[in-house]
């Protein structure tokens, strides 16, 4: 028997409302359970837009997506319990402390206070901010900030993490707290599905990428595969994403 895919992305298209061109264009694209899959492209390729989908934060023009064999559009009830979120805007309120923010967005997923607070005390001390608990978010560091978005969104024990660009623009030690964590949680079998354009990080940390551009696939396959199969002047997968991708800059606002 063939093996379904856990997240199936089936002819995705999306052009939002005042966008010229589409931000998806017929990307189609399945994941395993299990995996920690990268989902890599240029800025612009249509990464945060794929991700709002699965959560159901946006609705595609066209196509459908499928988790755990549910419908995001039409069961996303049913899905809900099982997906973590974390996205590439910082989410949390700055006004409050570490503890008030993680209390308030666990409390959002229906655990026990008591529950919450040993779960809160567990991720605090596993991301090294314990002692600053009781500070005001205002008053952290970009790679502070990000290790209490990447809390707020696994402290319900999501079965599937998606994250959005949670390296980006942060000091060494905080990715690297953020990667050692991210490889834990899914040696307890969470799947992650990760953005980003880094490509040694992802490297190193994925099962399985694909690439996209211009909202469509471009390549998908292990980062090794990927590698070998593509031309023998491409030693790493950031040669590989240049060729593939050109080296055109992509900037827009
Ligand atoms: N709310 C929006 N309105 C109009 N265009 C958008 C909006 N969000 C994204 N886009 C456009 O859609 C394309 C894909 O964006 P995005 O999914 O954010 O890419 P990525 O995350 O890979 O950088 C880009 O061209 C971007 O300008
Ligand atoms: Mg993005």
């Amino acid at each position: 028997m063939e093996k379904t895919a856990y997240i199936e992305i089936n002819n995705l298209c999306k052009t939002y409302i005042k966008g010229k061109d589409p931000a998806l264009d017929g990307l189609t694209l399945s994941i395993n359970k299990g995996e920690i899959f990268g989902l890599l492209g240029p800025n612009g390729a249509g990464k945060t837009t794929t991700i709002s989908i699965l959560c159901n934060l946006i609705k595609p023009t066209k196509g459908y997506c499928k988790i755990n064999g549910f419908n995001v559009e039409k069961e996303f009830n049913l899905i809900k319990p099982l997906i973590g979120v974390v996205s590439q805007e910082i989410a949390i309120y700055k006004s409050l402390t570490a503890y008030e923010n993680l209390m308030y967005f666990g409390s959002m997923y229906g655990l026990s206070k008591k529950e919450l607070k040993e779960r809160i005390g567990y991720f605090l001390e596993k991301m090294n901010l314990t002692k600053f608990k009781n500070e005001k978010i205002d008053h952290f560091s970009g790679g502070m900030k990000r290790r209490v978005n990447l809390i707020a969104g696994v402290l319900h024990d999501p079965e599937l993490v998606f994250l959005d660009e949670p390296t980006v623009g942060i000091d060494v030690q905080s990715r690297r707290v953020i990667i050692d964590y991210l490889k834990e949680l899914n040696n307890e079998g969470v799947t992650l599905l990760y953005s980003s354009h880094m490509m040694d990080e992802a490297e190193n940390l994925c099962s399985g990428i694909a690439v996209i551009d211009y909202g469509k696939l471009v390549v998908q396959g292990t980062p090794k595969c990927l590698i070998e199969q593509n031309d023998s002047k491409c030693k790493t997968l950031e040669d590989v994403f240049l060729q593939l991708t050109g080296r055109n800059v992509r900037d827009y606002f």
